[in-house]
């Protein structure tokens, strides 16, 4: 019988939903091995177990630890990414050398969590993907870059943000320019994740948060018109298992970005379905099996998918290693069964 492991937050949620989901196909309880004593040197999985790797975030202390002991951040603070990068790339290395068979291959994880290098995969794979302008690091060299490319609307991404951090919907018209975002500019010049989306219309603020946002890495696409329904534009996440498109949830705002922590509403599947047509829907889920396909070992990929508005075409924002996770849809229940009835073998090999 496989021997299930979880790399994770003991006290998170996916943690205990993957246990039991696990406990209902009658697996043993998996093995829970904390992040917080995985960074700190204590024991990852061995050889014979079969490991989830689970996402480190939401707990302050383990995102330290990836960070390492140099930086300190307040709480909500955007700060660190290319150091909690380079420290998961570390422990991921130290996880793979336990010997365990990984269900998030760190290669692959490593790809997701950098959107450069994740939009240059897809692009290779030709994957429908915005265009990307080439590196960029300030508000000035953004401007610069906008200028030679002819675009006025671009979306501003950390290269290892994830949940909306740190982007910018920007878009410029002659003399003026105007950004959505949920960064705040904090009283003491530092920026700070909000739960609300702003608009910020003064250019000095805007070169102000992607001067401070550069220095960890930018990717930076041109703005996708996105399909939407009514007031609201929309875009889908979706959850592939083991090669197939299996879950499906519809993100709606009012503005550019759909996360849904940031108070956006979950929309209708068969609404957005019927809205976009048969043919149009199956050509979406194919290029999300498409995604699967580059990252072959992975036993899940979050896709988040955009339709263009009209619906005739679409493209892939970005790509999730953890983005299983969808309250009151039991993907890790699909992902137990695709591990035991073979599925994931398939598609893996
Ligand atoms: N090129 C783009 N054009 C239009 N909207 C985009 C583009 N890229 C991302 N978005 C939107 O921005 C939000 C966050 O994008 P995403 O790339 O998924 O980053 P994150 O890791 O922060 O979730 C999503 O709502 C997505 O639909
Ligand atoms: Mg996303």
């Amino acid at each position: 019988m496989m021997r299930l492991a979880v790399v994770g937050n003991p006290a998170n949620r996916r943690v205990k939903l993957f246990t039991a989901a696990a406990g209902r196909a009658g697996f043993k309880e998996p093995d829970v091995y904390a992040w917080r004593d995985v960074l700190t040197g204590g024991p990852v999985p061995g050889p014979g177990a079969t490991v989830r790797i689970d996402s480190p975030g939401e707990d302050a202390e383990v995102e330290r630890l990836l960070r390492g002991a140099g930086e300190t951040a307040l709480p909500g603070e955007i700060v660190g990414g290319a150091d909690a990068y380079d420290g998961l790339e570390k422990i991921l290395d130290r996880i793979a050398a336990g010997g365990g068979r990984l269900l998030n291959p760190p290669a692959d994880v490593l790809v997701m969590n950098d959107k450069r290098r994740c939009h240059a995969r897809l692009a290779d794979a030709g994957i429908p993907v915005p265009a990307a302008l080439p590196p960029v690091g300030d508000y000035a060299g953004l401007r610069a870059a906008m200028r030679a490319a002819g675009w006025q609307r671009v979306f501003v991404k950390p290269a290892h943000g994830s949940s909306a951090s740190g982007v910018l919907a920007l878009a410029v018209a002659r003399s003026r320019i105007m950004a959505m975002t949920s960064v705040e500019i904090g009283d003491d010049g530092r920026l700070y994740n909000n739960l609300r989306v702003r608009r910020y219309e003064g250019e000095r603020q805007i070169a102000e948060i992607v001067d401070r946002l550069g220095p960890d890495g930018l990717h930076v696409e041109r703005w996708f018109p996105k399909a939407g329904l009514g007031d609201r534009a929309l875009d889908l996440r979706v959850v592939v298992i083991a090669g197939e498109p299996r879950h499906v949830v519809v993100r709606t705002s009012r503005t550019p970005l759909t996360n849904l922590h940031l108070g956006n509403a979950r929309g209708d599947v068969a609404t957005v379905r019927a809205a976009a047509g048969e043919k149009a829907w199956e050509a979406a889920m194919r290029t999300c099996s498409d995604v699967a396909r580059c990252f072959p070992r992975s036993l899940h990929v979050g896709v988040d998918l955009m339709f263009r508005a009209g619906w005739r075409a679409h493209a892939v924002a970005e790509v999730n290693a953890f983005g299983d996770l969808l309250t009151g849809i039991d993907t890790y229940g699909d992902e137990i069964a695709a591990l035991a009835d073979g599925r994931y073998d398939a598609c893996a090999r």
